[in-house]
């Protein structure tokens, strides 16, 4: 049985990555970390719980720890209590407009929580080693891994052409980017330095069920629906490449169960797409499939191009060669499909969206969209 601690897993990804792993890992415990800032949702994992709940020894595989991975203490106990021997760090603040609007959370969580982590992680591995009374390198790297998920976004901003691969030069313009830089070079210098067994992707914009309603995707559709103005930042010709977040969660297990130990494996979703490209895409398949709030008026119309963001990067486009190559991974959802299964999945869930968005979303809207 591996013992798995989660970060964040009740965040987007997070959520999506539990559900996933414990239906394909069947011989794994989650211990799911989560401080539930606003970004963290119980709702998230609800289906989940009941499914739990139903089979005793399913729910023994599953448990929910409410803390902070800036907490050294806890983080001590949880690695010895649970014999700790798989991190799948996902815990982060992860909004670009929040970093720029107050960067400190970003460089608390992303940074210093990430290096709690790691000393955590390397206490526990050293004593777990040491317990086998063994030295064998091959062994070592049986036993434990520590896989950190980052982000495309540290390597900067691409022109009209070319990808990142994993030997890009790091070159972060965001609060955000640069907390996960900063952070991606912490855990590769203690695999280094100290040897600790770990494993890193970077990974490109994920979409997909679960996805709070500040980001692109989630946000246009809820508007959308609601028949609120799109705010498009700047010309709308800024590029992301779009992964659908069950492939990025696919990739995780990969990497995870044959990954090299020490290597980074970028993960892309081969579609890549102007902002306002998704943003019409969204609207005209709206319109197939909810009446629009006012007769005749399509949802195009709300379409609002507001001021830019600063520091906006223009382009990100992933190179996922390495990781096709060696762990035979790739997308298996085009954008086309999973735009369309985003969408019906908010279609079918409005309480989840109803119990997300609560009076500090609101506010947070104002602040942001209220003088753009
Ligand atoms: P998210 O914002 O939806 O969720 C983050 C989760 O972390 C939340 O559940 C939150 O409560 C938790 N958390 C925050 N601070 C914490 C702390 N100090 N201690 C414990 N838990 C804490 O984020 P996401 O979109 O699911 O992203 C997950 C990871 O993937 C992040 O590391 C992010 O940088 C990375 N990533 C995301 C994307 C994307 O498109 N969403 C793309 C590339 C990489
Ligand atoms: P976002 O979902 O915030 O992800 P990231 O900044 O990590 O790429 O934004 C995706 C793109 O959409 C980015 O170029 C910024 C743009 N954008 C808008 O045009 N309007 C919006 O309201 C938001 C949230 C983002």
């Amino acid at each position: 049985m591996k013992n798995i601690l989660v970060t964040g897993g009740c965040g987007f990804i997070g959520s999506n990555f539990i559900r996933l792993a414990l239906e394909s890992l069947t011989d794994a415990r989650i211990i799911n970390l989560d401080k539930l800032t606003y970004a963290g949702n119980l709702a998230n994992l609800d289906d989940l719980d009941a499914d739990l709940d139903a089979d005793l020894d399913e729910s023994q595989r599953y448990k929910f720890v409410l803390g902070d991975i800036c907490d050294s203490e806890l983080l001590g106990k949880l690695f010895a209590e649970e014999q700790i021997d798989t991190v799948v760090h996902f815990a982060a603040e992860s909004h670009v407009d929040r970093s720029i609007d107050g960067p400190s959370e970003f460089i608390q969580t992303n940074i210093l929580g990430t290096f709690a982590l790691l000393e955590a992680a390397r206490k526990s591995w050293v004593v777990r080693d040491a317990g086998r009374g063994t030295r064998d390198a091959e062994n070592q790297v049986e036993q434990f891994r520590f896989l950190h998920v980052s982000t495309d976004e540290v390597y900067g901003s691409l022109g009209d052409t070319g990808l990142f691969t994993e030997t890009t030069p790091y070159d972060p313009r965001s609060p955000y980017s640069a907390s996960k830089a900063s952070s991606d070079h912490l855990v590769s210098s203690y695999y280094h330095t100290y040897g600790l067994p770990i494993l890193m992707t970077n990974c490109s914009n994920n979409y997909g069920p679960y996805h709070f309603p500040e980001k692109l995707i989630p946000l246009v559709i809820n508007n959308a629906l609601n028949g609120k103005e799109l705010p498009v930042y700047g010309d709308g010709k800024n590029v992301r490449d779009w992964l659908y977040v069950v492939d990025h969660c696919t990739a995780i297990l990969k990497v995870l169960q044959k990954g090299r130990i020490g290597e980074t494996y970028n993960v892309g979703g081969n579609s890549e797409k102007q902002n306002i490209e998704v943003v019409q895409t969204i609207c005209d398949i709206l319109d197939e499939k909810v009446e629009p709030l006012t007769a005749g008026q399509p949802r195009r119309s709300l379409i609002k191009f507001v001021k830019d963001r600063a520091g906006h990067d223009r382009r990100y486009a992933i190179d996922a060669s390495k990781i096709k190559d060696e762990l035979g991974w790739q997308p298996s959802v085009n954008f086309d499909d999973g735009i369309r299964m985003t969408i019906d999945w908010y279609l079918h869930n409005p309480a989840w969206i109803a119990c997300v968005l609560d009076g500090s979303y609101q506010e947070y809207y104002q602040k942001m969209y209220g003088g753009r």
